[in-house]
């Protein structure tokens, strides 16, 4: 995720540049950059780190110019550089592109350039945009736009700058963002309506596939086949502060409906067209390589570790390699075995957890492989192992870890599959199963998202007992586990989850009339043990809420209260079961006027141990 903008008027375009830019640094914020026209020029000016070190570093010789794009940028191909960042230009300094968003096609399209005799500055995905529209183009900027628009493939929201074309900028989407500010006598572009609010208020908010030419005094919108598209202008009513969090209340409540889109960008391209396989182009590991571990770790802090207690389910199940799961600031103090036969992996969506690098360098020292699992490119964690998985969710604000969680999920997925494609320990008819399963996921999340009134009732309901539970069995309870620490950092409502079969040994004591409990049932393979363990709650009068897939006619029969998600197989379950847990955290916490996206005593990036 990051952010871009664009400008075309009479005014001094940097102005708008960078004050846009600015109300974008929550998309991304590892580096920033802008490139301004002038006289028969495109000049570009970057900077790694924060937009402030960009503005430091232009402010003694601003670029002068009306017409400039600029980019905030969250990295994902290549590691925040002054390089790395955008805009990203061609050989010739003819055009500059800004973009947001993946192009999965870009090896390919990068050594079909390179044999051009094209040359490149960064290791950026977009860079390639650049060369491609030099490349094509012949005097015509829009039907050289269209034509790199057709040879690329994968999400993205860029905008075009032609040296050669003065007072005209294009910009096109496919699965992310991008909006025009219609102003008087000039026109804005942008990644999001923060960026726009303070100059206008009438938008255009372009669909995917659509492309804009924007000049100063016009607007003209066609779809890829170069046909017009009427578009009805879009008058913003929400303030600065709304506009930031997209219209939702706060960052956690739009995170959690960022996770259809945070889950394909983590899957995407990683997985084989034929559905025959997970590709992870960055690990390259073979049978060799994995034979030689008798013993995984997988270490981690809070929600992450939630994560990777999942992880060692799918790689136990699925690669046949021991898994020890461990919590990262225990994981050190108690002389863990680790040698040159052990692959440890980190989970951490900052990078920066201290615990977790301590462990990380720890088990490096022992002589462990290591592989990072993080969602920060060039973060401390990423830098520090020997190899690592992005998560693509794109920046976490919130306090509260949600599409973080569940992209982390997803690479424990693609984890489990890749090994065990390797190590040949599952039917290829079971990994094309569950691949197809997976590419399902996103869909049904956003259809788990659909409906939260009952979820919104339950809050309002139980959002004032002091107590809650949360129970369930395999991977029903490391989903209990995730629930119940959301419920509890955020609506500060005492939350404990339980191994179902556990309560019996102890927790069933604390069982008591009216005392709410989430009965987490998605597991077939342990269905019916579940159900006996939820009707011993009942017999003490729980009111017990239970979680089940859309096929469940069964469930209703013994609980109060049941919350279905999409029908998937019980591996890919947890992705879906977490969502309403997610949701009834936020309403609860909503229903008792906590502060969501700050809660008490947290931070986001825990860098004391
Ligand atoms: C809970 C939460 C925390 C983090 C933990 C690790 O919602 O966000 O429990 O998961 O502090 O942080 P990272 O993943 O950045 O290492």
């Amino acid at each position: 995720m990051c952010g871009i903008v664009g400008y075309v008027g009479d005014a001094q375009a940097v102005k708008f540049l960078i004050e846009g830019l600015s109300k974008l640094e929550y998309r991304g914020y590892d580096s920033a950059g802008i490139a301004v026209y002038n006289n028969d020029k495109i000049r570009t000016e970057k900077s790694v780190g924060r937009l402030a070190a960009l503005s430091e570093k232009i402010e003694n010789d601003i670029p002068v110019g009306t017409m400039g794009i600029g980019h905030t940028r969250w990295a994902t191909h290549g590691r925040p550089s002054d390089a790395n960042s955008h805009p990203h230009m061609d050989c010739h300094g003819d055009f500059a592109v800004v973009h947001n968003g993946i192009i999965e096609n870009y090896l390919a399209l990068k050594e079909e350039l390179m044999a051009k005799g094209h040359v490149f500055k960064s290791e950026t995905d977009t860079e390639i945009v650049a060369h491609l529209l030099e490349e094509v183009y012949d005097g015509d900027f829009e039907a050289a736009v269209r034509e790199v628009l057709r040879q690329i493939e994968g999400s993205y929201a860029l905008v075009f700058m032609s040296r050669r074309d003065p007072g005209v900028l294009i910009c096109s989407k496919q699965d992310n963002p991008l909006v025009i500010g219609l102003g008087e006598g000039e026109n804005f572009i942008a990644s999001d309506i923060p960026a726009i609010i303070a100059r206008t208020r009438r938008t255009y908010i372009l669909s995917d596939g659509e492309m804009a030419v924007v000049k100063k005094d016009s607007v003209s919108i066609t779809n890829h086949a170069g046909e017009a598209v009427t578009k009805k202008v879009f008058e913003v009513n929400w303030n600065a502060e709304a506009a930031e969090k997209g219209g939702y209340e706060h960052f956690m409540l739009k995170e959690i409906h960022e996770q259809p889109k945070a889950v394909r960008a983590t899957i995407s391209s990683r997985i084989a067209k034929d559905n025959s396989a997970v590709v992870l182009d960055e690990l390259k590991w073979n049978k060799d390589f994995l034979n030689s571990f008798n013993r995984i770790f997988i270490v981690a802090c809070g929600t992450a570790y939630h994560a990777g207690l999942v992880g060692k389910y799918y790689i136990e199940k699925m690669a046949r390699i021991p898994v020890e799961c461990d919590i990262a600031s225990e994981f050190r103090y108690r002389s863990p075995i680790v040698d040159e036969n052990t692959l440890m992996i980190v989970v951490s969506q900052s990078g920066e957890t201290s615990d977790t690098l301590a462990a990380l360098k720890e088990a490096k020292r022992l002589g462990a492989k290591t592989l990072a699992v993080t969602n920060v490119v060039g973060s401390s964690i990423a830098r520090e192992a020997d190899q690592v998985v992005y998560t693509w969710a794109g920046p976490e604000i919130a306090v509260a870890s949600t599409k973080a969680y569940t992209t982390q999920l997803i690479v424990m997925l693609l984890l489990g599959l890749y090994m065990a494609g390797i190590r040949e320990t599952m039917p290829q008819e079971r990994i094309t199963e569950l691949i197809r399963g997976l590419r399902e996921i996103p869909t049904q999340i956003g259809q788990t998202l659909e409906d939260e009134d009952p979820i919104k009732t339950f809050a309002k309901q139980y959002g004032f007992n002091e107590d809650v539970f949360f129970i369930g069995r395999s991977l029903d309870y490391a989903v209990a586990l995730e629930g119940s620490l959301k419920l509890k950092e955020i609506s500060y409502i005492h939350a404990e989850a339980y191994a179902a079969g556990e309560l019996k040994h102890g927790t069933l004591a604390l069982i008591v009339d009216s005392i709410p409990v989430i009965a987490l049932a998605t597991q077939k393979s342990v269905y019916e043990k579940t159900l006996s363990n939820i009707k011993e709650v009942k017999a003490r009068d729980a009111v017990v809420i239970g979680i089940a897939s859309a096929d469940d006619t069964e469930l209703e029969k013994y609980v109060d209260h049941v919350i279905k998600v999409p029908e998937t197989d019980e591996l890919l379950i947890p992705l879906l079961a977490v969502v309403p847990l997610q949701l009834l955290a936020y309403y609860a916490a909503i229903t008792r006027g906590c502060d969501v996206d700050k809660p008490r005593n947290l931070a986001k990036s825990v860098t004391v141990e």
